[in-house]
């Protein structure tokens, strides 16, 4: 990652974490714009900064990372609403759809984002789309029974799915024991909301990195 990248990255979710207040049931998101996040909460909670957070995590990853950093974890059993939720992107549209899900947490990602108040977006400025799907695949969690099963009613739906891998060459699993099916739309999604409705009518089909309708606070650092 280029160094004024990652200084975007790092700018958007120090200004996110402004945010938090203490007392706050906080969402932790995944990847490498939310780690600076959780970076951020942890550095501010050991200055006395602030006080009293718990945090809910998207993933195994940001979890072992929270609780490195010293932030005390909860769950959506004990709590059901979080209070705010800073995460990452791969794509974003001008009415604030999105594309998450390349760090493979989209599962865990999309329940904490439904579970909470306010969803705030951190991202580089190459986030920006005009239309879902153009610049990266889209990726949908499946069950490991049958998932070849899918491939066939993704390309009727315009895209060309690839089981996604490991460096050694094994299906990925996710945190929760499934696959990743990463669907290229050569033009983009047309119409987002009609493949949600698509893909998630399919047993077997656990959940797709589209998060339409969040309406979520998108902020873009500059690098
Ligand atoms: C994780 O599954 C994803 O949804 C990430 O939030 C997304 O891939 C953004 O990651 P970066 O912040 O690393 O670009």
């Amino acid at each position: 990652m280029s160094e004024a990248r990652a200084d975007a990255k790092r700018a958007a979710a120090l200004r996110a974490v402004e945010l938090v207040r203490s007392g706050m049931v906080v969402g932790l998101g995944t990847g490498s714009t939310a780690w600076f996040a959780v970076q951020e909460i942890g550095r501010r909670l050991a200055a006395n900064e602030l006080r009293d957070i718990v945090g809910i995590p998207t993933s195994r990853a940001t979890r072992d990372h929270a609780e490195a950093v010293g932030i005390r974890l909860g769950t959506l059993e004990d709590r059901p609403f979080v209070d705010l939720t800073i995460d990452g992107a791969d794509e974003i549209d001008p009415k604030g759809n999105l594309i998450k899900g390349h760090g493979g947490a989209l599962l865990w990602e999309k329940i904490v984002a439904t579970a909470s108040r306010k969803l705030v977006i951190v991202a580089d400025p190459s986030k920006l789309v005009l239309r879902l799907g153009i610049s990266r695949a889209l990726p949908v969690e499946v069950a490991t029974f049958g998932w070849g099963t899918h491939l066939a009613a993704i390309r009727d739906l315009g895209a060309e799915p690839g089981l996604r891998r490991t460096a050694s060459g094994e299906p990925v699993r996710t945190d929760e024991g499934h696959c990743i099916l990463d669907c290229q739309f050569p033009a983009g999604i047309e119409d987002p909301g009609a493949v949600e409705r698509a893909l998630r009518s399919r047993p077997g089909v656990v959940e797709t990195g589209l998060f339409l309708g969040f309406k979520p606070e998108v902020i873009v650092g500059a690098g």
